[in-house]
């Protein structure tokens, strides 16, 4: 049985904690968070009020010989903690994306974690959704022909969405917390892993970014395109694009975050298009679902995925059993730190861009150039918390009178909000 600690119980340990409940081969031993009350609460929910509680992950460490660690923290608290649980032999570590808040971190993770002979896993779920894994089947079997193109909208929506805490927010505006903004670098390393994986790439040549801050803080409403890497120059470039839209009228109640995302893939052959990921869909409306996998190939429509699980959830648990398998048989984990690392390359290079109004290069993301300041991603100036505010205010407004003016809304409450 593999022992397992959390290091920090806020909105996401509720997912990340669901492949060790079902698990038969784990048993969660401990968790921690410096809020030992929101710690409580979780375990409360999670039906483990036994579960040993610390307030100090070191001691947790210290006391639990843990076989697996699960980091759950604020981003600029990753690499400390990694190095912490490293050193002291545990031989599983997972790492909410993204790996760090900087390259320089993520480095000394992979380092650290190689040196001590640790399986550092990247955990980045959506690479784990049935429904993408169904669409990396279908193009591997080159459904559509070659891939040539790669766009995902991520679409910020109305909700409502699950409630969260302010504190979740504070840290993923600030640049050193955080490495970048809660859309474009924290969400968005995801979206960056998709338009890697689905196409079959390892890293892209160039990156070109438009991010703006509508609401003062997040990083949004976006635009960021790329080109990825020329093998041959008898066939066409790749390309890849990625927007982040504000549709704070869109009612789309959602059991997690109040947003979706909608790629099209297009290839020599065809075009593809997956619908929806983290809301998943209506489940609390129960309406009509889209079609997950829709293509279009030799002038005819075809659909593949709707006997899949939607619900968001299985890309966390199915994450944590691959990792549970590797620790217990050996193997890598998906994914490593090393591209856990290029995933956050990646997620730099739109912001560098922005600031320096020009092309960014691979390579010029770096350890060196952080150090000498060349890509660094600087916190947006006048940053004003009160637009988002207001933003938000006007999105429960705007809900409040479309329900008086006769949309069915069904107001959703967890279990536990019911009990006295
Ligand atoms: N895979 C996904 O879809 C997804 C979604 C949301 C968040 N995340 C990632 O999960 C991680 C956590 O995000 P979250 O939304 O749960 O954040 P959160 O702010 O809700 O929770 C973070 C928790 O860490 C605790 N904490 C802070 N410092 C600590 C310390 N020194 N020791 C112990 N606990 C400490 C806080 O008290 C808080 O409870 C981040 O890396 C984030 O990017 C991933």
């Amino acid at each position: 049985m593999l022992r397992v600690g959390i290091i920090g119980c806020g909105d996401i340990a509720n997912l990340n904690v669901l492949g060790y409940l079902g698990s038969q081969d784990t048993e969660l031993i401990a968790v921690c968070d410096t809020d030992i009350k929101k710690a409580g609460e979780k375990l409360e929910r999670w039906g483990l009020r036994t579960v040993k509680i610390y307030k100090d992950y070191k001691k947790m460490v210290d006391h639990e010989d843990l076989d697996i660690v699960e980091i759950l923290t604020p981003h600029h608290l990753h690499f400390p903690m990694t190095e912490y649980c490293a050193q002291a032999g545990i031989p599983g570590i997972s790492v909410q994306k993204p790996l760090a808040h900087t390259i320089t971190d993520c480095e000394k993770m992979v380092q650290v974690c190689k040196r001590e002979n640790v399986k550092l896993k990247l955990f980045e779920n959506f690479r784990f959704y049935p429904v993408f894994l169904k669409a990396k089947e279908l193009l591997d079997q080159g459904i559509i022909g070659e891939l040539l193109n790669f766009r995902i909208n991520s679409i910020g929506t109305g909700g409502p969405g699950m409630p969260r805490g302010l504190n979740s927010l504070i840290w993923r505006v600030k640049v050193d917390t955080c490495g970048g903004g809660p859309w474009v670098y924290d969400d968005g390393i995801h979206k960056f892993s998709m338009a890697l994986w689905l196409m079959g790439e390892g890293r892209v040549e160039k990156v070109y970014g438009w991010i703006d801050y509508f609401t003062g803080v997040m990083d949004s409403p976006s635009y960021i395109f790329w080109k990825y890497p020329s093998k041959n120059s008898d066939k066409p470039p790749k390309y890849g694009s990625m927007q982040f839209t504000l549709a704070p009228n869109v009612y789309y109640p959602s059991n997690y975050y109040d947003c979706d995302e909608y790629i099209e893939i297009s290839g020599t052959k065809g075009i593809m298009w997956l619908n929806q990921c983290t809301s998943g869909g209506n489940y609390i409306s129960k309406s009509l679902q889209f079609p997950p996998v829709v293509v279009y190939v030799d002038g005819v429509v075809k659909s593949f995925g709707e006997d899949l699980p939607r619900d968001w959830r299985y890309s966390f648990i199915n994450s944590t059993e691959h990792f549970i398998n590797v620790v217990k048989k050996g193997g890598k984990p998906i994914y490593t730190g090393e591209e856990g690392k290029n995933l956050c390359i990646f997620a730099k290079m739109p912001y560098i861009s922005q600031q320096q109004n020009r092309s960014i290069y691979w390579e010029e993301i770096t350890i060196e150039n952080e150090q000498n300041k060349e890509c660094i991603v600087e916190q947006p100036e006048n940053m004003d918390a009160s637009g988002l505010s207001k933003y938000n205010r006007m999105k429960n407004r705007d809900l409040r009178k479309a329900i008086r003016d006769g949309l069915k809304h069904q107001q959703f409450k967890y279990q536990y909000e019911y009990e006295e």
